[in-house]
């Protein structure tokens, strides 16, 4: 990686700095958003499929509750684990035959928060936990924080790019603690099948761990729902937010399912490390569960499903593989190998010279990254369509 790294700007880490944060690597997409910024200064119209979040607004009657909380004054701190209303509602979400009390549920900082709180409350030094190579990366980053080990998985095409239970059982050592898995993930926008979650659930409590599961992009999907895995375990930690299906990246808003034996363990923490939640906010997300709401969103979520549609194929076209077609997200992540061996140079090519910002692999991992970029579709059908059209130009 030395390559790639010495392209980002760095400056000397000062000698009072702690060890860990030379640990964490930063966004490779952050220089390709630099270049990309640069290029429209200098006038160039670039084309964005390298955002992690959806290009619609927030639903207008969400923000309105938002800024009617902020007049009504419900701006004081409330309680850690979320105002009841809000953990009712997020309770209520869930279909009856698995549906937690909602004292099972905290609201939190995103979901980026309730990675904190949960691995704040699971792992001692040394413990590791499996994750999935490729996966969103900040994940191994939470673990090494609270001094875990972040054990990444190659988990390849075949397998949809997701852990299998003969997967978990083989990475298996007798320092795992937990398993972390992103249904449907980023990069990859695929889902873990229900009939392999169960086979999951059922190996990792025969061995005795703990089992996370990233949700957040549930209600994303454009083929068969993709079942929570609260259909297979209430002993399981169920991660999900307001960011991406509801529109609301910037809110901050997240929550998670916790086996009832944490709740006293969470709420302490969370008490610590947030005392809670942004309040208006939440009074935005209630209003983001009801059903005129919804409504707007499974039309948004239909669009989504039409840029997959199109642009999964048009990549096909173009020499890009794409072993797995994506169950959901706005991801995909294709195979690049027919044009380079170095993803993160292709980008920065693929830029310079069409205009179109695309994610290169390293960001989400170490297996087979040099030979994948990862596209989103959060932007509209036509320059999704103009994007394909000039890397046509570029590739031929
Ligand atoms: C898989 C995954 N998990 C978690 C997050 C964090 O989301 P937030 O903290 O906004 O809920 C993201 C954001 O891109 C993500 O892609």
């Amino acid at each position: 990686m030395s390559n790639h790294s010495d392209n980002l700007r760095r400056s000397p880490a000062p000698d009072n700095q702690a060890a860990r944060i030379g640990e964490i690597e930063p966004f490779y997409v952050m220089e390709i958003l630099d270049r990309a910024f640069a290029l429209e200064h200098a006038g160039r119209a670039v084309i964005h499929l390298e955002v992690g979040e959806p290009d619609f607004p927030t639903p207008v009657p969400v923000a309105e509750a938002g800024m009617q909380a902020l007049r009504e004054g419900k701006t004081r701190y409330v309680s850690a684990l979320g105002v009841d209303a809000l953990r009712e509602r997020i309770a209520a979400r869930y279909p009856p035959a698995c549906r937690p009390p909602p004292d099972r549920v905290a609201v939190t900082p995103g979901s980026s928060g309730a990675f904190q709180l949960i691995f704040g409350s699971l792992i001692d030094p040394g413990d590791e936990v499996l994750l999935t190579d490729p996966g969103y990366p900040c994940n191994a980053n939470f673990v090494r924080l609270f001094e875990g080990v972040p054990r990444l998985v190659a988990c390849d095409a075949a397998a949809g790019y997701q852990f299998t239970a003969t997967a978990i059982e083989t990475a298996w050592t007798e320092r795992t603690k937990a398993v972390l898995i992103g249904t449907p993930s980023n990069p990859t926008g695929t889902a873990v099948s229900s009939d392999e979650m169960t086979r999951i659930v059922e190996s990792v409590e025969r061995l005795g761990g703990t089992l996370i599961v990233d949700e957040i992009y549930h209600g994303l999907t454009y083929g068969p729902e993709v079942r929570t895995a609260l259909y297979d375990t209430d002993r399981a930690f169920i991660v999900n937010s307001f960011s991406k299906y509801f529109g609301m990246t910037g809110w901050r808003v997240g929550w998670l399912v916790m086996p009832s034996a944490f709740i006293d363990g969470i709420t302490k923490l969370a008490q610590n490390l947030f005392i809670s939640t942004n309040t208006p906010a939440q009074y935005a997300a209630l209003r983001a569960c009801e059903e005129d709401v919804v409504a707007e969103l499974e039309r948004r979520r239909e669009v989504f499903r039409q840029r997959r549609d199109y642009l999964v194929p048009a990549l096909r076209e173009l020499g890009f593989k794409v072993p797995v077609t994506p169950d959901g997200a706005f991801y995909v992540y294709a195979d690049c190998s027919a044009f380079t061996n170095d993803s993160y140079e292709f980008a920065l090519e693929v830029l310079d010279s069409t205009g179109v910002a695309i994610t290169p692999g390293c960001d989400f991992g170490r297996y087979r990254h040099r030979e994948h970029v990862r596209f989103s579709y959060a932007n509209h059908l036509g320059k999704l369509q103009q994007a394909v059209q000039r890397l046509a130009g570029f590739l031929s």
